[in-house]
């Protein structure tokens, strides 16, 4: 079982599909492409329903490619060893993903007219579903304590580094004409009118009927009876089953049934000290 990371650049990765190598790559050689479209996200913060409704608006709502081929082939993570192989033979144009911080994400982003989604969630949300996720996943160290897991959150120290770093680094970019955010709560508050702005950045029309084929395939429902979205197909040697599944609950506000005051409270400090520069009012604040 791999439990082991490494430090690239300051930031955590497990040693297990990531290499500094492949990261060196990514970063200095992974050519962008102006009609690429990448989700990005920190880990649990809604990134198999960002693809799942990205593979259903490319096809104009129509399930069978959601519904035939794997979510990590259709929207390849391109730090991931394996997930760059698909992405270099993937044709044009690309739908990718990438859980990478703005700061090692390839340079040939810039300048290019490629277009980026970020999804983000509640931290304490974010928080409360790694904590469950990381004792499931062998990529992941074993979460141990709340307490212990919450202070290496607040510190940065997980697989792809601090999410107050992610989300700050990330939203710098706003007011960028091919930059695009979105929150998971609003997803679950309006999922269709969250599709009609998402295909809105991605210059794509949808009919009424097209758009609500999307918001019914991508319920949370549908997408766990869905074998190629719902994580059922991932490797034993990547994923303990019998400890948690990829599709836990869907819910927002889980975290009270995770966190106490005291330790909400940290959150929220460490939150206001952090991301009050971004001059963003988000549904949780
Ligand atoms: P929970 O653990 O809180 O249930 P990621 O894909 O980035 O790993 O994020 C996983 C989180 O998104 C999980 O949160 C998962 O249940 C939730 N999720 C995935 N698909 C969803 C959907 N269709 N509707 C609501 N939540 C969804």
């Amino acid at each position: 079982m791999a439990t082991q990371y490494f430090t690239y650049k300051g930031v955590l990765f497990p040693n297990q599909e990531y290499s500094p190598e492949t990261l060196d790559y990514i970063e200095d050689q992974f050519q962008v492409r102006d009609d690429d479209v990448f989700s990005i996200t920190y880990p649990r913060s809604g990134t198999n329903w960002m693809l799942e409704i990205l593979s259903l608006i490319r096809c104009d709502g129509d399930p069978s490619w959601a519904r035939s081929v794997l979510n990590w082939n259709r929207a390849p993570c391109i730090e991931s060893k394996q997930g760059l192989e698909v992405a270099l033979k993937y044709p044009t144009p690309r739908l990718l993903s990438s859980h990478l911080p703005l700061q090692l994400f390839p340079r040939s982003f810039q300048g290019s007219r490629a277009k980026v989604i970020y999804t983000l969630r509640n931290p304490k949300d974010v928080l409360t579903s790694l904590y469950h996720f990381s004792k499931a996943l062998r990529l992941f160290k074993d979460p141990g304590p709340v307490d212990a897991f919450l202070q290496d959150f607040l510190s940065g120290s997980l697989s792809f580094g601090s999410w107050f770093d992610h989300v700050a680094g990330w939203l710098g970019l706003q007011g960028q004409e091919n930059f695009f955010y979105i929150t998971y709560e609003e997803l679950q508050q309006d999922l269709r009118g969250s599709v009609g702005r998402i295909c809105h950045f991605l210059g794509k029309e949808l009919s009424e009927q097209q758009t609500s084929s999307v918001v019914e395939n991508a319920s949370f429902q549908t997408m766990r009876e869905n074998q190629m979205s719902n994580g059922s197909q991932i490797s034993d040697t990547i994923m303990d089953h019998q400890k948690g599944q990829f599709l836990r609950k869907g819910v927002c506000g889980d975290w009270k049934n995770l966190l106490s005051e005291e330790q909400s409270h940290r959150v929220d400090a460490m939150y206001r000290e952090r991301m009050q520069g971004l001059g963003i009012t988000f549904p949780w604040d």
